[in-house]
C-alpha cells in the first residue's frame, strides 16, 4: 500500500475519522468526506450572561501556573513535578494494564473504598498497625487533598501549612474556602515550637505537612521532631494531614517511616500516591484515616464519583505486586541521585551566587534563593527566550515570600546532560537583568 500500513490500521483510522465527524460511512455505499460547516464568526456563543449568573458564587481559585502558553521548541523543563517518560516504568505499566484488562471482572463496579487487594497493599506500605479498613483508594494525591480539606474543615477555617509548601495544596485548601496560615520551617523541617504558637494564635484544627522530602525544599522532618509535631497537633485537638507523596522518590538512603505508622488515635491522616514514581496518568492514591473522618470520606466518595475506575485500580495492584516494581524503584533512586548531583554541580559552577538551601536526599527538586538584586520577575521575563522552564518561588508561600526563590526540577528533562545545558541557559538568562541594573 502507498502509505505502508495494513488494512487494520486503515479501518481504525477510518473509524476514528468517523467518530470525529470528518467522514461519514454509508453501509453498502462507502465512506465519504463529511461536509464541514465552519462556525460563522457571529455565531460565537455569547456567554456574557454567565458573569451575572456567577456573581456572588464562591470563586474557585485557579492553580497558579507560570508555564501557561506553549514553550518554544527545544525548551528544557526544570519545571513540573513528574518524571520524564525516560524515567517512567512504561513497559511495566503497559504489562500491568494489559493483565488488568484481561481479568473477567475488569469492568465491574469497584467498592467505594477501593479494591481490597489495593487497600491491603497500601495499609502494609503505611506500616504500624494500619489496617486495610483504614484505607480509601483515591484518584491520586491531589484528589485526596481536595476531599480532605472539604471533609475536615469548614469554609473560613484556618489551615496551618509549612512555609513554603506545595502550590497544589494551597490551591485545594483555598478552593475549599480555607485560609492557609504559614508556619516557618528550617533545614530540619517544621519548627514544633512555632507550630504550637500558630495553633494557639489561630485556633486551627488542621495542619497540612510533608514530613518526607518536602516539596519544594526536599527537607525531611528530623527524627526528634516527628513525634513532637504530632503531639503539638494532638494537644490542640487538631488533625495532621501527612502528604507522603514522595515516599518512593528517595535517592537511595533509608526513608523514615510515615507519621501515620506511629499514630494511635486518628490524629494523622496520611496521603500517598503512585503518580510520582510511576506516571502522572496512573492516577491512583490512598488516604489512611480512622474514625469519623473515614466515614465522612466514604460518604463524600458515594456522592462525588461513586468509586475509582476499576481497570486503573487493577493495574495498580498488578504493578505493585510484581518484583519488577521494586527493581524500578531502585533504578529510579540511582537515577534521581545522579541527576540531583548533576544539576546541583552545574548550578554551583554557573551561578555561584545562587544559594542552594539544601542538597535533598529525595524528591525531584532543588530549592534556590536568588541573590539580592535579582527578582523572580526578572527570571520569568528572561527564561522563555533562553528556552528553559522553571517554577517561580513566590507561589509556594501562603503569605509574603521572605525572599526570591526558584524551584528547579531534575526529573522532567530527558537526559542528565540537559540539566548541564539548562544551568548554562539559566546563567545567560540571569546575566541580562543584572547587567541592566548595574
Ligand atoms: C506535595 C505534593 N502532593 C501531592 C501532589 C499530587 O500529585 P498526584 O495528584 O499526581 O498524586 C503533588 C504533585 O505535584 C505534590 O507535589
Amino acid at each position: 500500500m502507498r502509505h505502508g500500513v495494513g488494512p487494520v490500521t486503515v479501518s481504525r483510522a477510518i473509524a476514528l475519522l468517523a467518530a470525529e465527524g470528518a467522514v461519514v460511512t454509508r453501509p453498502g455505499s462507502g465512506t465519504y468526506v463529511a461536509t464541514r460547516r465552519p462556525r460563522p464568526a457571529d455565531a460565537e456563543p455569547d456567554t456574557s450572561w454567565q458573569a451575572v449568573a456567577l456573581a456572588g458564587r464562591q470563586f474557585q481559585p485557579e492553580r497558579p501556573d507560570e508555564q501557561s502558553g506553549t514553550p518554544a521548541p527545544g525548551t528544557i523543563a526544570l519545571s513540573g513535578g513528574y518524571l520524564h517518560e525516560n524515567l517512567q516504568p512504561t513497559r511495566l505499566l503497559g504489562g500491568a494494564l494489559a493483565r488488568a484488562a484481561r481479568r473477567p471482572d475488569a469492568w465491574h463496579r469497584a467498592p467505594a473504598a477501593g479494591l481490597s487487594t489495593l487497600r491491603t497493599i497500601f495499609a502494609q506500605q503505611a506500616g504500624g498497625d494500619v489496617d486495610p479498613e483504614d484505607v480509601l483508594v483515591t484518584g491520586g494525591g491531589q484528589g485526596a487533598l481536595s476531599m480532605l480539606f472539604r471533609a475536615v474543615a469548614a469554609p473560613g477555617d484556618p489551615v496551618l501549612v509549612e512555609s513554603p509548601t506545595y502550590v497544589g495544596a494551597l490551591a485545594a485548601a483555598r478552593s475549599a474556602g480555607l485560609r492557609p496560615v504559614p508556619v516557618p520551617m528550617d533545614e530540619h523541617g517544621l519548627r514544633p515550637d512555632l507550630l504550637a504558637d500558630a495553633f494557639a494564635m489561630t485556633g486551627a484544627r488542621l495542619l497540612y505537612c510533608q514530613p518526607t522530602f518536602h516539596n519544594p525544599t526536599g527537607t525531611v522532618l528530623a527524627p526528634e521532631r516527628r513525634g513532637q509535631v504530632v503531639d503539638v497537633a494532638r494537644a490542640a485537638g487538631a488533625f495532621v494531614i501527612e502528604d507522603d507523596f514522595a515516599r518512593h522518590l528517595g535517592h537511595g538512603r533509608t526513608v523514615p517511616r510515615p507519621l501515620v505508622a506511629d499514630d494511635r488515635d486518628g490524629t494523622v491522616i496520611h496521603v500517598r500516591s503512585l503518580t510520582k514514581a510511576a506516571s502522572p496518568s496512573l492516577r491512583i492514591g490512598g488516604v489512611v484515616a480512622r474514625g469519623p473522618v473515614m466515614r465522612r470520606l466514604l460518604g463524600m466518595r458515594r456522592v462525588d464519583d461513586f468509586f475509582i475506575a476499576r481497570p486503573l485500580q487493577e493495574a495498580a495492584v498488578e504493578l505493585l505486586s510484581t518484583p519488577a516494581w521494586d527493581r524500578h524503584l531502585r533504578t529510579l533512586a540511582t537515577a534521581l541521585n545522579h541527576r540531583c548531583a548533576v544539576l546541583a554541580d552545574a548550578l554551583a559552577r554557573e551561578l555561584p551566587d545562587w544559594t542552594l538551601l539544601q542538597l535533598p536526599e529525595g524528591g525531584l527538586h532543588l530549592w534556590l534563593r536568588l541573590p539580592a538584586g535579582l527578582t523572580e520577575a526578572d527570571i520569568a521575563d528572561a527564561v522563555p527566550a533562553h528556552r528553559v522552564a522553571v517554577n517561580l518561588g513566590h507561589q509556594y508561600f501562603a503569605a509574603e515570600p521572605p525572599a526570591a526563590h526558584l524551584r528547579l526540577g531534575f526529573a522532567a528533562a530527558a537526559e542528565p546532560a540537559d540539566l548541564v545545558e539548562a544551568a548554562a541557559r539559566l546563567a545567560a538568562a540571569a546575566s541580562r537583568p543584572r547587567s541592566a541594573d548595574d
